[in-house]
């Protein structure tokens, strides 16, 4: 499946994120440390309530996946034994030209001869491999046995301490060990914004089985994170799964899915899910020589479980829901002129503001009380803004961009001045089809609860 891209779509994003506070470029005001970001006042919602929606359906709502949480820094022996010390890299050439680091198999070509893409020079150094990982020393002496990496994916952590968690939780297989953590890649080309950076964020899932049961659990999760996608608002037709062929797959993996999206820089990984056979336990086994097997009471047999992983990237979602929910669209105000609006259209569910609070006028004490009191009872249930400045219609467009699905304005009919039958109820304005209707402030905790959870 192939699919068109739109450099200038991708622009709008980065310059809305900018604008209005979801990502910086990490270190701007020192020109930037290129592959990393930082995530602003809505950018950090957005991503907590992925996190959240990813732990509440993989972990709190299942009864055969536990959590962890493994330290970033990790023992070169683990990173030694799961061969990432060895074979983690991606091939690299240097142009001659120029002096750019490249990826050797990313290079554009011209008549057959490869280029550099940024000065187009072909006077190009042989292909070879370049670890990916971040190494660093731990403790006063700089010295081989010092040497540590911060993780390049947080899958080890959960493999290592397998026994641990199987003796503590006495979980029975399959079942699964679920974390949420940043890893590192000192990636060759960070590009694409934060589709591909050098620190980053993944969710993933190890869930352990018995051999026969590797190829049905793998076809069950590959469906259970489409459904994952869907219910953030990602529509199944934007969603392609990719049946990773024989030879692209890892050599201890008998099956792989990419789950991609179409992003406006063309149809991309958002996460792998994979059937690792007993390979990783296997290799800390052989490697510790401490015992990862399992004991099955009914069989009365030690095996080593397999694996079943489905590995998402927290902020490569992030960036799907941006490309997503942005949108452009021409409307006309109560004076008839036309404008554009762009508007995030966020699944609430994910919203980084889920409601703003308006009061109609900022120089009325009674609309303002209102308003504040409504926040103040809302705020201890979901993520409220509050905002009196400007015209009302300038507020709901800056919401618009935010995202902010639902919009209460407080109004002299709250106040029963103009229908004493309105009084204690406000207007709740829609995002998407900027609809008003009338609730009571009575419902609305519960209204907006049913609508974001
Ligand atoms: N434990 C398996 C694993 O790490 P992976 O395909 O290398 O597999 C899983 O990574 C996911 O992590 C990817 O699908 C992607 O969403 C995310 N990811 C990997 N490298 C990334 C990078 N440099 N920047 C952002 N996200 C990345």
């Amino acid at each position: 499946m192939t699919t068109s891209t739109d450099p200038q779509r991708m622009e709008r994003i980065v310059s809305l994120c900018k604008r209005r506070g979801f990502i910086f470029q990490s270190s701007e005001i020192y020109g930037g440390l290129n592959g990393c970001w930082d995530y602003g006042p809505l950018g950090v919602e957005l991503k907590r309530n992925v996190k959240d929606y990813w732990w509440r359906v993989m972990v709190r709502e299942r009864d055969d996946v536990v959590g962890m949480d493994g330290a970033i820094l990790t023992h070169r022996a683990v990173l030694k034994a799961s061969g990432h010390e060895d074979t983690f890299s991606d091939p690299m050439v240097d142009c001659r030209t120029c002096k750019t680091r490249l990826r050797a198999d990313q290079l554009p070509e011209k008549n057959g001869v490869k280029q550099c893409p940024n000065c187009g020079g072909k006077d190009l150094t042989e292909a070879r491999p370049f670890n990916l990982m971040f190494s660093t020393q731990m403790g006063a002496s700089a010295d081989e046995n010092s040497l540590a990496y911060l993780r390049p994916e947080t899958a080890q952590s959960i493999f290592v301490q397998f026994k641990n968690v199987l003796d503590t939780s006495r979980k029975k297989l399959p079942f699964g060990i679920a974390q949420i953590g940043k890893a590192f890649r000192n990636e060759i080309n960070p590009r694409n914004f934060i589709f591909r950076s050098r620190e980053f964020e993944q969710m993933e899932l190890e869930y352990f089985c018995r051999p026969e049961q590797g190829m049905e659990r793998l076809e069950y999760w590959k469906e259970e994170r489409l459904k994952f996608y869907e219910n953030i608002g990602i529509q199944r037709d934007k969603l392609h799964v990719l049946t990773v062929p024989d030879a692209d797959r890892a050599f201890y993996s008998k099956g792989t899915y990419d789950i991609e999206y179409e992003f406006p820089f063309g149809l991309q990984e958002l996460e792998g899910v994979a059937y690792r056979t007993d390979y990783d336990l296997k290799q800390h086994q052989e490697a510790s020589g401490k015992s990862l097997d399992y004991f099955d009471e009914e069989t009365k047999q030690r095996f080593i479980p397999h694996v079943v992983e489905p590995s998402a990237g927290v902020d490569r979602t992030v960036l799907a829901l941006l490309c997503n929910a942005y949108d452009e669209e021409t409307v006309t105000d109560e004076k008839g002129k036309s404008e554009t609006r762009i508007v995030m259209r966020f699944h609430p569910r994910v919203a980084p503001i889920k409601v703003a609070v308006f009061p109609l006028l900022k120089n009325n004490e009674q609309l303002v009380a209102r308003a504040r009191e409504i926040q103040g009872a809302l705020r201890p249930h979901l993520n409220v803004f509050y905002d009196e400045t400007g015209a009302i219609g300038r507020r709901y467009r800056r919401q618009d961009e935010a995202g902010t699905p639902f919009g209460i304005t407080v109004d002299f009919e709250t106040l029963g001045e103009k229908d004493a039958a309105l009084r204690d109820t406000v207007t709740l304005r829609h995002r998407d089809s900027m609809q008003q209707e009338r609730v009571e402030i009575s419902n609305l905790v519960e209204n907006l609860l049913a609508k974001t959870r």
